[in-house]
């Protein structure tokens, strides 16, 4: 069993950066005035030690949902919302200036079908109900590339678990990274969960998806001579 804070919610080791440089004013006015109301549920996590479930016919009425979890500064996630305007987002990044940088695009494109929940995607999936998710978008998660470090890494149970519950039968997982063996532990992880690969040739991790959207993150793998892969799981 996970170990709980003093008020019943799980506690959780997060080894990532939560905040950055300084906000800038325009920054924090986002932070003040959009956070709350586009936000899934409570923003403080705390205040909700029960993990009450979410009410996403509430939040997205009929519509199909799609998660992206660490979203980075969310360049991809604005430009999937904004070519599926039928789709409910839900993003998920624990550091608040990336956070801030996607509230800014929000206002700019005027998207009324993405919510954002500030933290760990561990504490989303427990209030997620179960196959309530039709797709997922992990796009370069944190390398951790110290052999030591690999456990943190997302391709691990403790994260595939949960998110294998919340998704749907036949839902799509895709994953991109730069980094060949986290390319090797998620084609050894990600099936273990319960996804099947759905790679026939070389074209398939190498070429990007159709409607991709270059993020941050993967323009500086590139600039830095490192590959792209991009990796397609289905939910058995
Ligand atoms: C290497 S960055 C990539 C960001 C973005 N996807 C891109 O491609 O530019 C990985 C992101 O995952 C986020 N992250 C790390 N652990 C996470 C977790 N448990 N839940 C949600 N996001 C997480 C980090 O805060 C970071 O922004």
């Amino acid at each position: 069993m996970e170990p709980t804070h003093p008020k019943g919610a799980p506690w959780r080791n997060f080894y990532g950066r939560r905040h950055g440089k300084t906000l800038r004013p325009a920054q924090q006015r986002y932070l003040d005035e959009d956070l709350e109301r586009l936000s899934p549920g409570p923003v403080d996590w705390e205040a909700n030690p029960d993990r009450d479930p979410l009410d996403l016919p509430g939040l997205f009425g009929a519509r199909p949902l799609w998660l992206e979890i660490g979203f980075g500064g969310g360049e991809h996630l604005v430009h999937q919302a904004s070519l599926n305007p039928d789709v409910g987002f839900i993003g998920c990044e624990p550091f608040i200036n990336g956070v801030a940088m996607l509230l800014g695009k929000i206002r700019e494109a005027g998207l009324d079908n993405l919510r954002i929940h500030p933290g760990d995607a561990r504490d989303l999936f427990d209030v997620l109900p179960d196959r309530s998710v039709a797709k997922a978008f992990l796009l370069y998660p944190d390398p951790w590339p110290k052999k030591k470090h690999h456990r943190r890494r997302f391709v691990t149970p403790e994260h595939l678990e949960p998110l294998a519950r919340v998704m749907a039968p036949g839902a799509e997982l895709r994953i991109a990274t730069d980094i060949p063996d986290y390319v090797r532990q998620s084609l050894i992880e990600v099936p273990k969960a319960g996804f099947r690969w759905t790679a026939e040739g070389p074209a398939d991790w190498r070429v990007p998806w159709p409607d991709w959207h270059r993020t941050r993150y993967e323009a500086k793998a590139v600039r830095e001579g490192r590959v792209p892969q991009y990796l397609t799981f289905v939910r058995a």
